[in-house]
């Protein structure tokens, strides 16, 4: 047998990456948020890295910043997978979808038929939507937490039972009988909750995996729940080892209560990535991309250590009188490595360049950094794998394909290549068609 490895999702947001300075990088098509054709090379790069899959949030509001930064998100991120998934041939493809103000016959209709298309590659990411902006584009107020997740389960049993509505060998195709499909095989559903509801059927066959494989993302006890009974993988945000496996054993316990084997839920932490030839050229680049951006963090920063910063201190380090005074705040997961951070002397500029206000550990550093930051974390059972979040495509992810990849692979912790064709065999999730007929 051989030893357990890891695995690797990319998120896939635009044609950009992660930093939003990233779209003024030199190398960077500054035009290139409607490119599509850019996110399909990035796809293929990826896939050339053999990572398992592709992850799409997706936030359905203006964000903040645009006036200089561009946004993090796809603009769609299912017609956008849809171009993807004609452009590779075995990364898997999970995209975000609103189970708050979608209705279930649409997310059954367009998830499977991306999943068809891709020959068994989809995944489904199920969110309950919690930002009210979102809510007012629907011409709607948000519904309130306990509705929210009510309608979460609703819909994705409902999106199951659709899912399974036509019948695995309905689809005959004979030439010979003249039969085409099997309609005592192909049912209606007649599902009908508290807020969502399908007669059915969807008018769907299977693909190579069945069905999409459902995600989640997000932590907190109602996520865990609906992880626990549905998810084969969890999109974690999570600081620190000692989080990450607090996290993880929370999700397999969770699998436990639902009836469900533990090792069917695989938890990915993410990884921020920023590389230079050493952590003074990783910083710089970070600090070249993205200045305005960090130091607006300032104050923040000195909220997290427990101190008043200001800007006329960004290019000085803490002062012995503020090192003895600084204290990590407990509402903020992050602050104890940054005040560590502080501690070792770098300036506030650059101890805001080590991420420490971003939304996971990042590596700023050369590409080994990250191969060890990954084998410490799995070895460690804090995380399944890892979503990665390359600063910029177009430079970056080469890094990892090339550099950080073969690393993981020499020390036996990646696969070498693609075992299986669809995104149920590379996650090792069971074979499922329609509802979990193990959850009550
Ligand atoms: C890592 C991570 C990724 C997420 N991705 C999305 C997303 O793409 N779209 C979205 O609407 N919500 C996303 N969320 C938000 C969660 O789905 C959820 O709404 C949020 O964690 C609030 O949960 P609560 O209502 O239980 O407090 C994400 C959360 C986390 C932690």
């Amino acid at each position: 047998m051989p030893a357990k490895q890891m695995l690797i999702g990319m998120t896939f947001t635009n044609s950009y990456g992660a930093n939003g300075g990233a779209w003024r990088w030199p190398g960077v098509d500054p035009a290139g948020l409607t490119e599509v054709d850019h996110m399909v090379r990035y796809a293929q790069m990826a896939e050339r890295g053999k990572f398992q899959f592709l992850f799409m949030p997706d936030f359905q509001s203006m964000h903040a910043n645009m006036e200089t930064e561009s946004s993090h998100l796809t603009m769609e991120p299912m017609l956008t997978l849809a171009a993807v998934a004609r452009g590779t041939e075995r990364i898997g493809m999970v995209a975000t979808g609103s189970t708050t103000f979608t209705e279930p016959f649409n997310l059954a209709r367009q998830f499977k038929m991306l999943d068809v298309m891709s020959h068994g590659r989809a995944g489904w990411n199920a969110v309950p939507t919690s930002d009210p902006a979102i809510a007012a584009n629907y011409g709607r107020a948000l519904p309130e937490r306990r509705e929210r997740y009510e309608r979460l389960h609703e819909t994705v049993q409902i999106v199951q039972a659709l899912w399974g509505s036509w019948g695995q060998d309905a689809w005959l195709h004979d030439v010979a009988s003249g039969r085409f499909a099997d309609p005592a095989k192909v049912k209606p559903i007649n599902l009908h909750g508290r807020h969502v509801g399908s007669a059915g059927p969807l008018a769907l066959p299977p693909s190579e995996q069945g069905q999409p494989v459902i995600f989640q993302a997000g932590g907190g006890g109602e996520g865990a729940v609906v992880a626990g009974r549905y998810a084969s993988g969890v999109i974690g945000a999570v600081f620190s080892i000692k989080d990450a496996r607090h996290q993880r054993m929370a999700l397999r316990a969770a699998a436990e209560r639902a009836g469900r084997d533990p090792d069917e839920i695989k938890f990915f932490a993410g990884i921020i990535s920023t590389f230079g030839a050493d952590r003074r050229a990783a910083l710089d680049r970070r600090i070249a991309m993205s200045r305005a951006a960090l130091e607006q963090r300032i104050g923040y920063l000195g909220q997290m250590i427990g101190l008043p910063l200001q800007r006329s201190q960004l290019n000085e380090p803490l002062s012995a009188v503020q090192l003895a005074a600084a204290r990590p705040s407990p509402h903020d997961p992050r602050s104890a490595y940054a005040l560590k951070v502080a501690r070792e002397g770098w300036t506030l500029l650059d101890v805001l360049a080590h991420g420490v206000v971003d939304y996971h550990p990042t590596i700023v550093g050369p590409p080994s950094e990250m191969a060890d930051h990954m084998q410490e974390w799995f070895e460690a059972g804090a995380a399944d794998g890892f979503w990665i979040n390359p600063d910029v495509y177009e430079d970056g992810l080469p890094l990892i394909v090339d550099e950080v990849v073969p690393i993981l692979q020499e020390r036996g912790l990646f696969h070498r290549d693609y075992e299986g064709r669809t995104l149920r065999e590379h996650l090792g999730a069971r074979p499922q068609y329609g509802i979990d007929p193990r959850l009550k």
